[in-house]
Formats: structure tokens, sequence, C-alpha cells
């Protein structure tokens, strides 16, 4: 059933929107960890734990799409252990959470440059993408191993070798071609760019982050670190996104 989280008085004073697609950079797991003296993957578990938690919350709003920022091609240089752990989040997710969200209707996707990842993290994607292809809820599409400079590299090669294929004309490359050929592709047309960015823990910047999904997103950041972020936290944000006032470049 649709739960509105707002108080009733919100509703009919303000008329929240919820924003269609809610994109999240969920950084700060490292010193939530360091700040308990814990070593920093632990804030990694800690954030798998509110990634579930923000999906469901999500979820029971009406959000469509929830795009999180699980692994940048910027990642690697980590410590290999830190990787590792990363790395094994998608196994551990499947067997704990994903027969919940499967149970919600979300449907899993991933964007990103997958051949580079493990076979158990690839093997553990797949299944929770096979699993819940034919759900029709919150799509919770997963960043791995994603830039968006690679997103775009990858994208120019296949266009170029389109027109080397003369599928088209260079002229007829437009906005909407390219759009075609970013690895959002996967979201359904209206959908794939993020109407809210939230990045949690207190830096300003969108680090290779969907650069060009996000060309007209509102952008909503937080000094809260990611595994503390709740629902209310949530509430919070989307409130501040009906404050803004979108115009796409209009008056
Ligand atoms: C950034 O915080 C966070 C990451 C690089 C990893 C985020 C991953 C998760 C929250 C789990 C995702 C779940 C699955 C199933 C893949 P940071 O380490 O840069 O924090 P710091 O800036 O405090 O060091």
């Amino acid at each position: 059933m649709f739960r509105f989280p707002f108080k009733k008085k919100e509703i009919i004073e303000t008329a929240i929107q919820v924003p269609k697609h809610i994109a999240i950079i969920m950084d700060g797991n490292g010193r939530w960890a360091k700040k308990r003296l814990q070593p920093r993957v632990m804030g990694h578990k800690a954030g798998m734990d509110a990634l579930q938690k923000i999906t469901k919350a999500a979820s029971n709003m009406g959000v469509k799409v929830l795009t999180v920022y699980a692994f940048s091609t910027e990642n690697w240089t980590r410590p290999e252990k830190e990787v590792t752990f990363i790395m094994n989040l998608p196994v551990e997710f499947y067997d704990k959470y994903v027969p919940d969200l499967h149970a919600n209707n979300v449907k899993i996707q991933m964007i990103g440059e997958h051949s580079r990842l493990p076979e158990a993290t690839k093997t553990a994607m797949a299944n929770a993408m096979q699993k819940t292809k034919h759900n029709t809820g919150l799509i919770l599409n997963f960043a791995l191993n994603y830039g968006g400079r690679d997103e775009m590299t990858h994208a120019v090669r296949e266009i170029a070798q389109a027109v080397l294929d003369s599928k088209f004309n260079p002229g007829e490359i437009d906005e909407q071609l390219i759009a075609d050929y970013l690895y959002t592709n996967k979201l359904p047309a209206s959908l794939r760019d993020p109407d809210l960015v939230i990045r949690t823990s207190g830096e300003l910047r969108l680090s290779n982050f969907l650069p060009w999904q996000t060309a007209y997103s509102e952008l909503y950041f937080t000094d809260i670190a990611w595994p503390d972020f709740d629902e209310k936290a949530l509430h919070e944000a989307i409130k501040e996104y009906n404050r803004r006032h979108r115009r796409f470049g209009g008056i």
C-alpha cells in the first residue's frame, strides 16, 4: 500500500512533490567508522544497511528510480583489502536484503563497466537483476565501477563504430541519440535524469557521478554521514527539493 511519509498538514498546505529519480553519493562511511574506532570497512557495512532502509523508505514514498554510487572507477586505488570488502557487499546484499526488496516489488539494475568486477560480484548482481526483473516498483540502480567520463568514452566509441558501420551519419547525432548510448539507457526514457542528487558527509562536489544526466538536477548536500542517513534525513532532502524552483533554462 502507498504510504505517504509527510504529515497530512504538510501535504495539504504545500502539496509535496516526490522526486521521481533520486541519485545518492553515499559518502562518509570511512569517517563514520573511524569516529567509532572501527575499521573503515565497518562503515561500508553500515552503509549497506542504510541503503536497504532508504530503498524501502523511497519505495514507500513513490520514488521511481534510486541510483546509488556504490563504487567509482577511481575507487580501485583504495587499499586492496577495502576494495575486496566492497566488492563482496553485493554478495552479502543478495543473501541478506534482496529477498525483502523482491517482496517489496523493487527491481535491481546496474550501471557501470562490469567486466572488471570480480566473478562473485558479477554473479551476485546478475542474480539480483534476474530475480527482480519482472518487478514493477522502484528501480534500485547500482552504479558499480561507474565513472561519468568512462561512460562518455564508452558511448563515443560505440557511436563512432555505429557511424563506421553506416548506421547513421555524424549529422544525425543529437542529445537524444547520445543519451541512448549512455549506461542509463537501461532505465525508462523519462526517468534517466535524476531530479535530485543527494551527497552525504559534507563534500560539495559530484565526483564524476552522472555528469550528463545531472545537467538540470537539484543538488542537496548534508553533513550527515551515509550510515546515519535515515528516513527523516530523506524527508528533509525532499522538503528542500520542494523549496527549489526548477526552470530548466526557462524563466
Ligand atoms: C564512500 O565513502 C563510499 C563508498 C566508496 C562505498 C559505498 C558503498 C556502500 C554504501 C554499500 C553499497 C552496497 C552494495 C550492496 C554494493 P568513503 O569510504 O569515501 O568515506 P570517507 O570519505 O569517510 O572515507
